[in-house]
């Protein structure tokens, strides 16, 4: 057994985890103190009623905690740990449940790393002293065994893994739009003027960033719509920054299947693989390429306007589009602009391709144009543009050069539709 710097036993004793005996092997010097029950009471229950979360919440954003396998009392707790096969008899240091308490991510928090090994010395002191009791050996489990509430594949999509995951796909691949005010590589003047606050990118690094999200309050995992992620682009809430995205683009929806997701996860509404979400058939990336269309007539000002593009190949085009862009109309300019969101569908080789590799390849492509006419993604953000929001089609060959400066610019189309 490692012998542990004095220091840390005055550390442990402090936050009252067993002053005793930090390692939990029976203290000579106190009898009594020392007995399952009294270990249980001191060092086990406070974590069944402590309304912190377990350790288990660093990997796992709900489906299962440590409280799951804590009953109010000793002889249920024993019975049913041991029912339910979390406990080695026999060699208690080598129970389940000291496994699941022993997982820790490469980089455990402070915090949680205190938590964890607090869990872990008040199971394994307690085991081992139940374990020396008849009566706890031969208690039998009266009510269901323990273990975790939701399917396999819930409490898959509820690791932070996961997580963070759906965040880079859905979120941290938007940030680019939002990096020139926010990164604090960039902002400096933005700082000066409104506070440090603005400054909520960490650069590179997507966890930081999320984190940081869900401490300042720009995540609302509670009411996920009222996210000031949300709120502040679209300007429903003045924004320093002005409109960067309006409800129902594609932007919108991405940064609200995130949301949504989370706080579903968060509040462990999923129970079975049947509720959960299904993912997007594409991926994409935001870019620094930009696209312009000019004799856009007026009458569609602030209209929702989409194009699709479709890489040139063979006689004919890609089946899918390579890169979208979605924006209001600006009517008094008669055009336009966005930058490219590069496209893939899940899986694809050139999903992969387009991770953090921004570019468009030069050449031909025919230019799909939508407009919103009735306003239907406003009305409804989770609808998409259809076939009778087509306005017209045009062939556009470009090097598809990154930077503001070196925009692709192609005239509004005649429509092939009625109107
Ligand atoms: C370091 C991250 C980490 C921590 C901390 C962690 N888990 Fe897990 N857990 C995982 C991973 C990863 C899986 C997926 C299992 C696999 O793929 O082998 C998992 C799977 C599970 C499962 C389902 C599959 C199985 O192995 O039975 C349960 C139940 C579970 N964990 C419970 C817990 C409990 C309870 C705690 C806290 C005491 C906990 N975990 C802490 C990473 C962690
Ligand atoms: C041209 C600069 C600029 C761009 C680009 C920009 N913002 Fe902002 N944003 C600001 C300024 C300035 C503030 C501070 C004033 C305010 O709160 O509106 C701000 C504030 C915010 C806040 C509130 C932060 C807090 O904790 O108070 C959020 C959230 C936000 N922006 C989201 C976004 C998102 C998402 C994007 C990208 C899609 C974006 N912004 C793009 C300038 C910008």
């Amino acid at each position: 057994m490692s012998r542990r710097p004095l220091f840390a036993i005055v550390v442990l004793c402090s936050a009252g985890a067993g002053c005793h005996d930090v390692d939990g092997a029976p203290n000579a010097t106190s009898p009594g103190s020392d007995s399952a029950l009294s270990v249980f009471e001191r060092r086990v229950l406070p974590i069944f009623k402590s309304p912190k979360p377990s350790s288990c919440s660093e990997c796992h954003l709900s489906g299962v905690d440590l409280k799951d396998y804590i009953r109010p009392t000793q002889a249920e707790t024993f019975a049913a740990l041991v029912a339910s096969g979390m406990v080695d008899t026999k060699e208690t240091d080598r129970s389940k449940i000291l496994g699941f308490i022993g997982r820790k991510p490469e980089k455990p928090s402070l915090v949680t790393e205190k938590v964890r090994k607090e869990e872990y010395e008040a199971f394994r002191a307690w085991l081992r002293a139940a374990v020396r009791e008849p009566d706890l050996l031969s208690a039998k489990s009266t009510d269901e065994p323990f273990g975790p509430k939701v399917s396999e594949e819930v409490i898959r999509h509820a690791r932070s893994d996961r997580v963070l995951a759906s965040f880079v796909e859905n979120v941290w691949s938007e940030i680019g739009r939002c990096a020139a005010c926010h990164s604090p590589e960039k902002n400096a003047e933005q700082v000066k003027k409104h506070g440090e606050q603005v400054s909520w990118i960490t650069p590179r690094d997507p966890e930081a960033t999320m984190r940081h999200m869900l401490d300042a309050g720009i995540i609302d995992a509670e009411t996920p719509e009222e996210s000031l992620l949300l709120a502040k682009p679209t300007e429903r809430v003045k924004h320093g920054g002005g409109q960067k995205m309006v409800v129902g683009d594609r932007s919108y929806k991405q940064l609200r299947r995130f949301l949504d997701d989370y706080a579903a996860t968060a509040g462990g509404e999923y129970r079975t693989a049947d509720d959960l979400p299904r993912p997007a058939g594409e991926v994409s990336e935001v870019s620094e390429i930009w696209f312009k269309l000019t004799d856009v007539p007026e009458e569609f000002d602030q209209k929702l306007l989409q194009v699709d593009l479709y890489r040139q190949e063979g006689d004919g085009w890609s089946k899918d589009r390579w890169a979208t862009s979605d924006r209001p109309v600006f009517g008094k300019g008669r055009l336009w602009q966005h930058s490219l969101g590069l496209t893939a569908p899940r899986g694809s080789a050139r999903a992969e391709e387009i991770r953090g590799r921004q570019t468009l390849p030069a050449g031909r492509y025919l230019a799909k144009i939508y407009v919103d006419r009735s306003g239907k993604l406003a009305a409804d953000f989770r609808a998409e543009m259809g076939a009778e929001d087509l306005w017209g089609e045009i062939e556009v060959e470009s090097r598809w050069a990154e930077g503001y400066g070196e925009m692709t610019e192609a005239p509004f189309p005649e429509s092939r539709l009625r109107r």
